[in-house]
């Protein structure tokens, strides 16, 4: 997969290529990442790339002229890839879109900066705008790696062990399970039995029990949205909406003779 990055701010990117996942997935050609700077496509000894605003009022606008230019240099050089501009008007990302973001051969990612760009711009050369969140940051660097990240995370080889992207919260539309290692136990609380039983089956099970309780307690609306119908993970079997019912009403139960007024669940 590849990312070509436009971007004022190249050096930023540097922390990418440095440690961690992604550093692993360039460093081993999963990922291949190429910044483009629009001050190199601007004319003129200032190679100049924002103005003041027509109309008038604070900030500045990036130009056309040199992003459309840094543009049409990184289409010719990844013709299969879309372009995408990161901006707090975009669609909100999700796990859903980073999947499809990930399915793709490349991505050519816009950073804005400033009070953003020449609206021209978006109506010619964009294909897509994204969203991180409904905030707005000082640039699009952030957000294009925040995309990158758990876009490059996802291919093949790009994790140690290939099945632990798939366990993470909202693959499935549920949080993930809690997790625990040494020692058995701090200051009193201990790891949860069944997980020093050995018994795989009992383990996948308290797992997925505590993953959908959890969504529950953390996160109702996720469970609202998901028909526990579905198989939620690659390889659960169609009984699953009978076993995760039946988990989730156990969790509540349990929790509710704990604490009797934690709520039902609605079928
Ligand atoms: C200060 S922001 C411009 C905000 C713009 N005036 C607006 O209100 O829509 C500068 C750049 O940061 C990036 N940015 C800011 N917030 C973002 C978000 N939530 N998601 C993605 N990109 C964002 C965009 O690339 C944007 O062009």
């Amino acid at each position: 997969m590849r990312f070509d990055v436009i971007t004022l701010f190249p050096e930023q990117f540097r922390i990418l290529s440095r440690e961690g996942v992604v550093a692993r997935a360039l460093s081993r050609g999963i990922a291949e990442l190429r910044l483009w700077n629009p001050r190199d496509f601007a004319p003129g000894p200032h190679r100049r790339v924002d103005d003041r605003p027509y109309g008038g009022g604070p900030g500045m606008v990036m130009l056309f002229e040199p992003l459309a230019a840094a543009i049409a240099a990184a289409r010719a050089a990844s013709p299969k890839s879309q372009v995408a501009y990161l901006s707090p008007q975009g669609t909100r990302l999700d796990q859903d879109a980073i999947n499809d973001i990930a399915a793709k051969p490349g991505w050519i990612l816009l950073a804005g900066r400033y009070e953003g760009i020449d609206e021209r711009l978006l109506e010619r050369c964009i294909d897509q705008e994204w969203s991180i969140g409904d905030y707005v940051l000082s640039g699009g660097e952030l957000p294009a790696m925040v995309v990158m990240d758990a876009a490059i995370r996802l291919l093949p080889g790009a994790l140690g062990h290939e099945r632990s992207a798939y366990e993470d919260s909202h693959m499935s539309g549920l949080l993930d399970c809690p997790h625990f290692s040494r020692p058995e136990e701090i200051d009193g609380l201990r790891v949860p039995k069944v997980l020093l039983s050995g018994d795989h089956g009992a383990i996948a099970r308290w797992r997925r029990q505590q993953a959908l309780g959890r969504t529950w307690l953390k996160r109702p609306d996720l469970l609202a949205k998901m028909t526990l119908d579905q198989a939620t993970t690659l390889d659960q079997a169609t009984t699953l909406d009978q076993e995760a019912r039946q988990l989730l009403r156990d969790f509540i139960q349990a929790r509710q003779s704990v604490a009797p007024d934690s709520g039902e669940i609605d079928q």
